[in-house]
């Protein structure tokens, strides 16, 4: 069974305070811990990440995180399986903590699981997964398998997928959250699926996240939903800011304009994460990827100045004539 297998004894549950290691391994100068570190066998400590923080407790939440729905997907493949886990442990060593994953998607959990085995992962990840399940009384065995397949001691975030049977998880949710058996309590959706359906649960449940897509095309989510997340103080997390990659085939035909150099983009995956980044009602968003240059450029969008709202105009002007 994976939850009887050791685990590093370095690494406490996910979410919980730092303890004295963790916060001595990050407050020593880089270079130096970073060795120490790798003659220990441990991971070296992660550079500071761009976050913003959560409206209600102030966290501070990176971002840019990790989806994982096709990317994660690979079954047995036992090379893929390390190919992930090489890209969860880049993901970590830039500053990345949140994973999303699902237990619709296939393997994903079972192969976010085998990553976090690698030294310093468990230490490091904020662990979003998601229910997806009717009837809802069959939501908490649903999520008892999902934790055992994380080999997590509890998830920092557990969203309703795709809204399927909220009515009956959010309850099983809160009540898990009040029994310190779970942090935040979320919603998801995608590509503008639901949104009044989800603007009504957002107004009437005392949620922390709500999972929606945003990207440089798919904009319907400024209209209502974000601005309702400000007021209401839930965390934004953004789905699909590549429309699965769809978005970065039909632009990388194009030159990236001047001006994205005024941004620090180097790329139109770039561009396009600040896009999303620069709303200030995003906590973070969560591209997939198979591959390690991709994971450490997504990480690097974060850094440098983010759009402000007239950037922001001018590059959906763009999209809007490009795409
Ligand atoms: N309802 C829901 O709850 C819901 C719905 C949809 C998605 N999600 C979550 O959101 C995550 C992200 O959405 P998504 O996976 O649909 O699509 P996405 O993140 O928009 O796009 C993923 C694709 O972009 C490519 N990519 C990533 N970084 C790149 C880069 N720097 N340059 C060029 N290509 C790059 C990847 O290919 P490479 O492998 O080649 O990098 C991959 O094919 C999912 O994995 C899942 O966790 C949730």
């Amino acid at each position: 069974m994976r939850d009887k297998r050791p685990r590093p004894s370095q690494d406490p549950p996910p979410g919980s305070p730092p303890g004295r290691r963790a916060l001595l391994r990050q407050g020593l100068a880089l270079g130096a811990a970073g060795l120490l570190a790798r003659a220990a066998g441990a991971a070296p400590p992660a550079p500071a990440a761009a976050t913003r923080p959560l409206p209600k407790s102030g966290e501070p939440l990176p971002l840019v995180g990790l989806g994982s729905w096709i990317t994660f997907n690979v079954g047995r493949d036992a090379a893929a399986r390390e190919q992930c886990a090489d890209v969860m442990q880049a993901f970590f060593e830039g500053g990345g903590r949140l994973v999303d994953s699902s237990p619709m998607y296939g393997s994903s959990q079972d192969v976010i699981g085998h990553g976090l085995r690698r030294p310093g992962a468990l230490a490091r990840v904020l662990a979003a997964d998601k229910v997806w399940i009717s009837p809802g009384a069959r939501g908490p065995a649903q999520i008892e398998a999902s934790r055992r397949l994380w080999g997590v001691a509890r998830f920092d975030l557990l969203q309703v997928h795709n809204l399927l049977s909220w009515q009956e998880h959010l309850p099983t949710l809160f009540e898990m959250k009040a029994g310190g058996r779970l942090r935040h309590v979320g919603v998801s959706t995608s590509e503008g699926r639901r949104h009044a359906e989800l603007e009504q649960i957002m107004r009437s449940q005392p949620l922390d996240f709500v999972q929606l897509t945003l990207s440089l095309r798919d904009r319907r989510a400024e209209e209502r939903l974000l601005p309702l997340a400000r007021e209401r103080g839930i965390a934004v997390i953004v789905n699909r800011p590549f429309e699965g990659g769809e978005l970065l085939r039909s632009l990388g035909r194009q030159p990236l304009p001047a001006w994205a150099g005024e941004l620090q983009c180097t790329s139109w995956a770039q561009l396009a994460l600040k896009f999303v980044l620069g709303h200030p009602a995003v906590g973070c968003a969560i591209p997939a990827t198979t591959r390690i240059d991709h994971v450490r450029e997504n990480l690097a969008a974060a850094h440098g100045r983010l759009p402000d709202a007239s950037e922001r105009a001018r590059m959906a002007a763009l999209a809007d004539k490009l795409l």
